[in-house]
């Protein structure tokens, strides 16, 4: 099947190579104003400036002066879930923290709890609902965690979930293990005992089911300290799971240091950093995921996105989509909140929610630019007088149609 669309007014991120952006080149967005572009079978074949317009047996669609970009990457998520968390949400309201809600067994143990009570079908209808609503919004590619399992079972049971979305879902998915998101009461006075389940147990269970690409540790006072994230991501390294964290989201934790070092894909939070932790993670090849909605809806302060950039750190940005920090997957709203509350330009909130985001789940070959040969996942926005309208009429939905694999998805 190929499939032309005519009348783009602007067609955002055209690229001919790919490069993971830093610096003042993530501020360069390149774009083809009044243009086509030709999708054959799932992949871009060509665009052009609509004054060269092709001559092709293709299907027409004239997206009437609407602007394509290609598809959003969600490359942080904890998508499957049992269950909202609204009630914590109006504690912290009247004055509790994260910390204190996680201390009284809410939080993260909370979402255990019931996720141990649900079975893997209803886990897997929730979260498909989920998914088809992002996609929607315009993520194209997508990153889930597991973590709400905190057992060898429970683990495993969400990442079959996720292995199940990758079969069902036509946008590429990419799975993580993060058995190390809090210490489940049964181990709460024996912190070791649970690294080692995760270290000896859990991992080995997880490679053999070939059931996730990633390895993650919430690294953060309180919950897994540097010395066991090292341990838990060089066993994941050894079982073939690379390394992707949480880190410096409440403290100055040391989690963007202990990432570096064990040669993480990703830093992931990072509202909480200081001129060591920066300069780190500037000098290294791993990616500083920023995810600002986590921040605005602990009310915490911003990830510091200026200095970072400044200082030459490759950063992306996510949503963190969880019932607990993050109860939106809308990564429209993500690139707004990145620009409003982090001063990115929009230029650079788009380049970080596109191809350094698709760097960030190794899919920079497969899409988060127009390139010809990546994936047709493309959004196509209502008619906008330029790309900076989109953060900037924040909360409403400027997708008007998605492109996946080229196909129309409704
Ligand atoms: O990324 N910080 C750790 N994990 C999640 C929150 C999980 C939860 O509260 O359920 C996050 O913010
Ligand atoms: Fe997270």
């Amino acid at each position: 099947m190929a499939l032309l669309l005519t009348n783009i007014a602007q067609l955002i991120n055209t690229r001919t190579t790919n490069q993971l952006l830093r610096g003042k080149a993530l501020a360069e967005l390149p774009v083809l104003n009044n243009a086509w572009l030709l999708v054959e079978q799932d992949r871009i074949a060509a665009f052009g400036a609509m004054d060269a317009l092709p001559q092709t047996n293709a299907e027409v669609y004239d997206v009437q002066g609407g602007t394509v970009l290609p598809a959003f990457v969600d490359s942080h998520t904890h998508l499957v879930f049992a269950a909202s968390r609204e009630n914590e949400f109006v504690d912290k309201i009247r004055g509790l923290s994260y910390a204190e809600i996680a201390a009284n067994g809410g939080g993260i143990l909370n979402s255990a709890a019931r996720l141990a009570n649900t079975d893997e079908d209803t886990l897997y209808q929730l979260a498909a609902a989920r998914l088809h609503k992002l996609i929607l919004l315009g993520t194209g590619a997508i990153e889930i965690k597991s973590g709400y399992g905190l057992s060898t079972e429970a683990e495993l049971k969400m990442l079959r979930v996720i292995r199940r979305l990758k079969q069902n879902f036509p946008i590429p998915i990419k799975a993580t293990f993060l058995g190390a998101h809090s210490f489940p009461p049964e181990y709460k006075q024996n912190h070791e005992g649970y690294v080692q389940l995760i270290i000896h147990e859990m991992t080995p269970a997880v490679a053999a089911e070939n059931l996730a690409e990633y390895i993650d540790v919430f690294c953060e006072q309180g919950f897994f300290t540097p010395d066991q994230t090292t341990r838990i991501l060089e066993a994941g390294k050894a079982a073939g799971l690379l390394p992707k964290i949480h880190a410096n989201q409440l403290h100055v934790s040391g989690g963007v240091e202990t990432g570096v070092a064990a040669g993480a894909i990703s830093v992931d939070h990072l509202e909480s950093m200081n001129q060591e932790a920066i300069h780190c993670l500037a000098k290294s090849n791993t990616i500083g995921t920023l995810l600002p909605t986590a921040a605005y809806f602990l009310r915490m302060p911003f990830q510091p996105a200026r200095e970072l950039i400044d200082a030459g750190c490759a950063v992306a940005i996510a949503s963190d989509f969880n019932p607990g920090s993050s109860p939106s997957g809308n990564m429209q709203t993500v690139v707004s909140m990145s620009c409003i509350q982090m001063r990115m330009l929009p230029e650079e909130a788009i380049n970080a929610a596109t191809l350094n985001a698709a760097y960030a789940l190794q899919l920079e070959n497969e899409v988060g630019s127009i390139t010809v040969g990546k994936k047709a996942n493309l959004m196509i926005t209502q008619p906008i007088p330029s790309i900076a309208y989109l953060p900037y009429a924040f909360g409403e939905n400027h997708v008007a149609r998605m492109l996946v694999n080229g196909q129309w998805y409704d």
